[in-house]
């Protein structure tokens, strides 16, 4: 291609921000869309910034909007939490272009279902992402740390725009790969929110304090264990050893409070249906039982039902 990647992020949330200011250092084209007339001029008023924990700030020159031109984008990135993603889709598919790509980042399994169901299978991807963020205003986040980006598709496609997509997010600095089978960093990914994401959130502690309690540690490699049986018995084969990419992920993110602890401190809806609730469901059809999982999806559900009502 002879002019820059068209690139729309949907969702100005952490990891929106952070993608679209990857990707314009890529050298992308890039437009955010958000859902807040305030952070739309937030963003074209002074850039977005992320900040880095030793010190650093990056600013990027980003175009926001409420509505964006149908049509137009080579590549759509939805970056909504995985339960806006439904009322995303709509918006996504009408400002892609007909060939276009649409990639869905969202944690836990359902969304790049939903989207092949709606855009066939060889427009979809979705990017699992092990970097992580927290938004400290409008237009500017914490860059918390992460290891790589992994992209795909399902049975071994490959979209022509992925490649370029993947070579955008390295010139702007990531490690990001493109593999066959993304069904299996999917659950990677699943199995490593599984355990960090409910733990963290039910006991107020950002990721890396995890490895300062044996107990804590002990449930998570027991919520561990009962999401591997899962992927065993539903056929998935896992790309490495899962408490090993759990412990890996912690250490790189130590400093980080997950997602799901920062939408418990916000009182908001958590993706905890999505994660251990899509386990529970899949494992409920397979006649299996996961006791450390059904405990901590009933506690971070509690916990939802006390602060957001
Ligand atoms: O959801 C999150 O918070 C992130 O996926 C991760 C990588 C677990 C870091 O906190």
């Amino acid at each position: 291609m002879d002019r820059p990647l068209r690139v729309l992020v949907i969702g100005c949330g952490s990891l929106g921000l952070l993608y679209a200011v990857r990707l314009s250092s890529g050298g992308c084209s890039v437009v955010l869309k958000c859902r807040r007339e305030e952070q739309v001029e937030a963003i074209n008023t002074y850039g977005v910034r992320v900040k880095h924990p030793g010190g650093g700030l990056e600013e990027a020159r980003i175009t926001a909007v409420l509505q964006p031109p149908w049509g137009q984008f080579d590549v759509v990135l939805v970056a909504t939490k995985a339960y806006d993603f439904p009322a995303a889709l709509p918006e996504a598919i009408n400002a892609s272009r007909r060939d276009g790509l649409i990639v869905s980042l969202q944690n836990g399994l359902g969304c790049l279902e939903e989207l092949e169901e709606r855009v066939g299978a060889e427009r979809s991807a979705a990017a699992v992402t092990y970097y992580a963020s927290m938004r400290v205003s409008d237009n500017t986040v914490l860059f918390m740390g992460g290891t790589r980006v992994v992209l795909g598709q399902r049975s071994r496609r490959r979209h022509p725009l992925l490649g370029a997509l993947a070579d955008a997010l390295r010139r702007g600095g990531w490690r990001a790969e493109v593999v066959d089978d993304i069904d299996a960093w999917r659950w990677d990914k699943l199995i490593v929110n599984a355990a960090i994401n409910p733990v963290t959130a039910i006991l107020g502690v950002p990721n890396g304090k995890l490895l300062a309690s044996s107990h804590a540690l002990q449930l998570c490699r027991c919520i561990i264990g009962e999401a591997v049986e899962v992927a065993e018995k539903a056929g998935v084969r896992l790309p490495r050893d899962p408490y090993k990419a759990f412990i890996e992920t912690v250490k790189a993110t130590r400093g980080n409070r997950s997602s799901m602890l920062q939408d418990i401190e916000a009182r908001r809806r958590t993706e905890i249906d999505y994660i251990n609730g899509a386990l529970i469901a899949i494992a409920t059809r397979m006649k299996m039982a996961l006791p450390c999982n059904s405990i901590v999806y009933t506690l971070v559900k509690a916990l939802e039902e006390v602060l957001t009502r």
